[in-house]
């Protein structure tokens, strides 16, 4: 098998090898179809590939779900770029188009290889029948579910609709489901199992820190001009001192837009020319700044969380966080997409006691807003304290 499987990955992604053993467990696993499988592999590890490998190489079509429509499109666009036979339906797709895949699904052979959709989707009663058919039929291979984390409240990204999804396994008898994610504490895996009814899966997990990571926690209030100390840390990480070409680019994580825009000010000011990316901005003016930084025009982004989902840039070299993240695990998510090219890389929380009792303040005032509308207190209401209070120990440790 890991001949074939090999010369499919040239022919059909151009890659030499499997990224790492682990990949290729999970892609054989996959491909033997006979059980449920779990991955808990690092951001930028190459979880897709997990199942677009098997998708290919399978006789029907393999049902990707994934949170958001950008997500959706960017792997789409890729896989289209490697003449592999994949689209999405969503809100967003203009009627002919959809018609053009419906007919494509609806006929004895389609041609299709991955379809996917937004968990929104999965409970569109239009699309149902669609669904149904095509398992009756025997046409559905595997199930992805992508991003596995937001099935849980637990997790940092909980998405209410993904809850659906046990409902539609069981509208699907007989199709093994591949759960993928980067981040999952026990708690979360537990709830990822449970809701998407895996049954006995097969479980692939690795520890989330890659060893080309190099993390770091500084004090800010200890600092006489934090911003001096951040522009040491974007050209030390960038080897802009080395006087040799560009050297890739970073992200600084802030909490605020006012936070971006004062950074990005500051940075460009000491003379390292850097944008902030935040809600704020016009779509228009935040998708130039995205693109400027991706084609390395701009080479630091100040920007909020909301930025770097589905970012797939390989030269990242430095992600540093202005203010503490809300949780450990969102930490990690964040924090993994420097160095997805394997060189080494630095993650730099810049720690303040200030930011701290802010951000407490401010979970603890979203749990009481929360627990209000209820007229109870539950579990994940423990579970935001919890992992804020991991993220603050992790930084305690590491200072
Ligand atoms: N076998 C391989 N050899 C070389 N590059 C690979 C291989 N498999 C995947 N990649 C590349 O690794 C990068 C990251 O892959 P991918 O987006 O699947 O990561 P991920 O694990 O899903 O991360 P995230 O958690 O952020 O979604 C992509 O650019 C992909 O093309
Ligand atoms: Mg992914």
């Amino acid at each position: 098998m890991t001949t074939s499987l090999k010369a499919a990955l040239k022919t059909h992604f151009g890659f030499e090898n499997f990224r790492s053993k682990l990949q290729e467990d999970v892609v054989k696993a996959v491909v033997r179809g006979d059980r449920d499988v779990f991955v808990c592999m690092p951001t930028g590890a190459g979880k897709s590939l997990c199942y677009q490998l098997p998708a290919v190489l399978a006789e029907g079509i393999t049902l990707v779900i994934s949170p958001l429509i950008a997500l959706i499109q960017d792997q789409v666009d890729h896989l289209k770029s490697l003449n592999i036979l994949a689209c999405s339906i969503n809100s967003k797709l203009a009627a002919g188009e959809r018609r053009l895949i419906l007919a494509d699904l609806g006929s004895s052979s389609p041609k299709l290889k991955l379809l996917y959709i937004t968990p929104e989707m999965v409970a569109s009663p239009s699309f149902q029948p669609c669904l149904t058919d095509l398992c009756t039929r025997g046409l559905l291979s595997y199930l992805a579910v992508d991003e596995a984390h937001c099935v849980s409240q637990w997790g940092h990204d909980f998405r209410p609709d993904y809850l659906k999804l046990g409902g539609l396994r069981t509208r699907l008898p007989g199709v093994p489901c591949l759960a993928l994610t980067a981040t999952a504490p026990e708690n979360v895996q537990r709830d990822i199992a449970q809701s998407l009814k895996l049954s006995s899966p097969l479980s692939f997990v690795t520890p989330v820190f890659r060893s080309n990571l190099h993390y770091d926690v500084i004090f800010r209030e200890m600092l006489p001009n934090p911003y001096v100390h951040l522009l040491a840390f974007v050209k030390k990480s960038l080897a802009l001192d080395a006087g040799s070409n560009a050297q890739g680019c970073g992200i600084v994580y802030c909490r605020t837009r006012d936070d971006c825009d004062t950074v990005a000010y500051q940075l460009t000011k000491l003379g390292v020319l850097a944008k902030a990316y935040h809600a704020g901005l016009k779509a228009g003016d935040r998708t130039e700044v995205q693109h400027e930084w991706m084609q390395g025009k701009v080479l630091v982004i100040v920007a909020t969380i909301s930025f770097g989902m589905g970012v797939d840039k390989a030269n990242v070299r430095f992600v540093a966080h202005w203010n503490l993240a809300k949780s450990l695990a969102g930490y990690y998510q964040e924090s993994g997409r420097a160095g997805r090219d394997g060189l080494p890389s630095s993650c730099r929380t810049y720690y303040s006691r200030k930011d701290k009792e802010q951000i407490n303040f401010l979970i603890r005032q979203e749990i009481g807003r929360r627990q209000e509308k209820r007229g109870s207190a539950n579990e994940s209401d423990k579970a935001a304290i919890t992992d804020f209070e991991a993220m603050v120990s992790f930084c305690m440790q590491e200072a």
